[in-house]
């Protein structure tokens, strides 16, 4: 399983040092959770950082479009990112948003909330390059990971297998070296792991915990 580390909760202080840190601790990606203060009620950063974290790291970019009307923000964050990941809550046309991620030659990515029926994905799947399953109500970086997380996980993997679609399966809130065996075995390819990480004084150890055996 791989670990992208979430830098909402890292020290903005030294952020390169941080950045620095965290790809050199074994993290495969660097997740950018982009927050808007209405879709979810906190607004965290946006492109000068983005385009920023893209300038120090060689690792991927996904950035997490925590965002009302995504449509128009997804192409402010395409040059910095390796995977767009946008709500399909606030998605008006998430054709459009599939579109536009593409037409730029990057990786596509849908989220849900706990409570978003994952029936909601069908028209998408097929189209998806990664399903960001969240375990959190999106917002805050640790929160409790939700209980009911590895029943939708296995859901959203359901989904994948009956319909041939490639997409991956993400996992994204209060992940930790406790809960990511159980995401693993529902079937996740990737975990989002911010303050297990960044609030541990031991980001390699507690990446290594995190991705388990593999
Ligand atoms: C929550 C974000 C998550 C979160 C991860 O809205 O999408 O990426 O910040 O941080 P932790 O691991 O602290 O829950
Ligand atoms: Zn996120």
């Amino acid at each position: 399983m791989k670990v992208s580390a979430s830098i909402l909760d890292c020290d903005f202080l030294h952020l390169a040092d941080e950045l620095a840190a965290v790809v050199a601790a074994g993290a495969d990606a660097i997740h950018l959770d982009v927050m808007d203060g209405h879709f979810v009620p906190n607004l965290s950063f946006g492109v000068p950082l983005a385009r920023a974290v893209r300038k120090a790291v060689t690792v991927p970019v996904h950035a997490h479009l925590m965002v009302n009307e995504p449509e128009w923000l997804i192409e402010k964050f395409l040059p910095f990112s390796d995977l767009v990941t946008f709500h399909i809550e606030p998605a008006e046309n998430p054709g459009l948003c599939l579109e536009i991620i593409h037409s730029a030659g990057k990786a596509a990515g849908v989220s849900l909330n706990p409570n978003t029926p994952v029936e909601s994905l069908r028209p998408l799947i097929a189209d998806v390059q990664d399903v960001l399953v969240m375990s959190v109500y999106p917002g805050f970086g640790g929160q409790e990971f939700s209980p009911e997380a590895p029943g939708r996980i296995r859901e959203v993997a359901r989904l994948i297998g009956t319909t041939g679609s490639k997409a991956t399966i993400s996992v994204d809130g209060g992940i930790n070296p406790n809960n990511c065996a159980a995401v693993a075995e529902a079937g996740a390819h990737w975990v989002i792991s911010g303050s297990a990480i960044f609030h541990s004084g031991n980001y390699a150890a507690t990446i290594k915990a995190i991705r388990g055996t593999e």
